[in-house]
């Protein structure tokens, strides 16, 4: 790959994001971004400091005090940006139920989300980026000529956040996201479009990688 390039991959919960990014992001030689992540690690501060999530110039204050700096990792089998919080990376402290239930409120913050969208484009200093999440391809990097928007049958995505052992309403947790007034999830311009309520993950990364191959190779 010659000039630098941001794979965006957007979609509803649940829709396969995670794990299809990766194998992107490997297959591909890219850094991997879950910005899902960085709306989690906010919210876990948040909850840690009594920041109440539902007060949006709290929230707003918490992104100005907090010491939060973005680092690249290489874990061997795949280089990935995180958040660090006072140089620690609360992996598994983001996944909790609370941190789930709290972090819509701060994604619907728009001061949150001003700081957010800065450090995801200062992701490229990293290099080429697959960068999960619900804004990628409309608002952080609407320029890109690779996006994609995964999404699966309700169904479908339950069963398969049930089989991680987490419970969870994501019929409404995709209106929360889809209704919001700042950066709503929405199909972004020009994405293709893959529903893979019948697909493997490989199938489902094979598309992709095969559709920026094209398009790299088309330009
Ligand atoms: O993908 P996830 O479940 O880890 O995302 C956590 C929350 O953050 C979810 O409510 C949607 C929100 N989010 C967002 O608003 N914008 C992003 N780019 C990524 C996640």
């Amino acid at each position: 790959m010659k000039s630098q390039i941001v794979i965006a991959i957007d979609g509803t919960s649940a829709s396969g994001k995670s794990t299809n990014a990766k194998l992107v992001a490997r297959a591909l030689d890219c850094v991997y971004v879950d910005t899902g992540a960085m709306y989690r690690t906010l919210a876990w501060y948040c909850l840690r400091h009594r920041i109440d999530v539902q007060d949006a110039r709290a929230v707003a204050g918490a992104c100005r005090k907090w010491k939060a700096v973005l680092h690249c990792v290489d874990t061997g089998s795949l280089r990935a940006a995180r958040l660090l919080v006072d140089g620690y990376f609360p992996e598994k402290e983001i996944r909790t139920a609370e941190v789930s239930a709290a972090v819509p409120h701060v994604a619907a913050v728009p001061k949150a989300r001003e700081w957010m969208v800065k450090r995801q484009r200062e992701c490229l200093q990293f290099g080429n980026l697959v960068m999960e999440g619900r804004d990628i391809g409309t608002n952080v990097f609407p320029e890109t000529d690779f996006k994609f928007y995964l999404d699966a049958q309700l169904e479908e995505r339950s069963r398969r956040r049930a089989a991680d052992g987490v419970r969870e309403n994501l019929a409404m947790r995709d209106q929360r996201d889809s209704q919001r007034a700042v950066a709503p999830l929405m199909v972004p311009l020009g994405a293709k479009v893959i529903n893979n309520s019948n697909l493997t993950s490989e199938q489902t990364s094979g598309l992709i990688i095969a559709e920026v191959r094209k398009r790299l190779a088309d330009k």
